[in-house]
């Protein structure tokens, strides 16, 4: 292929609680222009396995020019490029400076924000929330419930939404798909859950769409239609990909506004 020049490409990389996965990605229509290279998450996913991890990522996408802007989303709060919780990977992630980490590990810059952020970010650029007015509320179920709160095109970042306290407990441990799959639950059992959660979400946010993302968002027609909401609920357009697809756009956001998402990032595309 000819080499895209590196405006209109970045990479994104997302690491999950269970596999870390990247590609190169076309900023302006959203699309891959690579594979998408994954590799299972190591054991324990302590910081420096998951920088080894990323590193060959990296260097199996030779598609990218060299200077292509890199964006990393992980699941945990990020603030400065500082990662502040790790409910599901190590806790040495716990208070660590995770941008500077993978920028001394990669000899350049690269852009660390929270995973669910960036798919909340990629589906107001080229998904389910493009061109859409009012508050979105986005929710990735996966190995943990990732959250991203989105006003009239403005990602509100780090909202740790799937740690409500339900029924006593840290609700995302009864209804992230981790839930389903250990617990073994049938599409049923697992959305009376949902039901649950997502009526508190209701309760506490009069939000104007839901947006489902997450690998299971692929099977939506197994669930969605089992919820009684009076919000709109749709899947995510970008499913597994808004990950990749949201860091890799924050990472080409002017410095300052690319979304360490400290402050409120935004768009052209997303100003509505
Ligand atoms: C983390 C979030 C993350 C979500 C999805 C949660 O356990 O606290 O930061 O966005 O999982 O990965």
């Amino acid at each position: 292929m000819t080499t895209p020049n590196k405006t209109d490409v970045a990479i994104g990389i997302d690491i999950g609680g269970t596999g870390i996965k990247g590609a190169v990605v076309d900023l302006a229509s959203g699309e891959l222009l690579s594979d998408r290279v994954k590799i299972a998450t190591p054991e324990g996913g302590k910081p420096k396995d998951i920088v080894g991890v990323v590193t060959k990522i990296l260097e199996k996408l030779t598609d990218a020019p060299k200077d292509a802007p890199i964006g990393i989303c992980f699941p945990a709060v990020v603030r400065n490029g500082r990662t502040m919780s790790a409910a599901n990977v190590s806790k040495k992630w716990i208070g660590l400076e995770a941008e500077a980490l993978f920028e001394d590990a990669l000899g350049r810059d690269i852009v660390f924000v929270n995973d669910a952020d960036a798919a909340g970010y990629a589906e107001v650029r080229f998904g389910a929330a493009k061109d859409r007015k009012g508050l979105i509320l986005l929710t990735t179920l996966g190995t943990g419930i990732g959250t991203a709160i989105i006003y009239n095109g403005m990602l509100v970042p780090n909202a740790e939404l799937g740690h409500l306290q339900i029924d006593g407990g840290d609700y995302e441990l009864q209804a992230a798909y981790s839930a389903k799959e250990r617990e073994d639950l049938s599409w049923s059992k697992w959305a009376e859950r949902l039901q649950k959660y997502y009526t508190e979400l209701e309760k506490l946010f009069s939000p104007d769409l839901f947006i489902v993302g997450g690998g299971v968002s692929k099977s939506y027609e197994e669930f969605l239609p089992l919820l009684d909401l009076t919000t709109e609920i749709v899947p995510a357009a970008l499913r597994n990909n808004a990950g990749i697809l949201g860091a890799a756009a924050l990472a080409a956001q002017p410095r300052g506004n690319e979304g360490s998402v400290e402050s409120p990032v935004e768009h052209p595309a997303a100003q509505l």
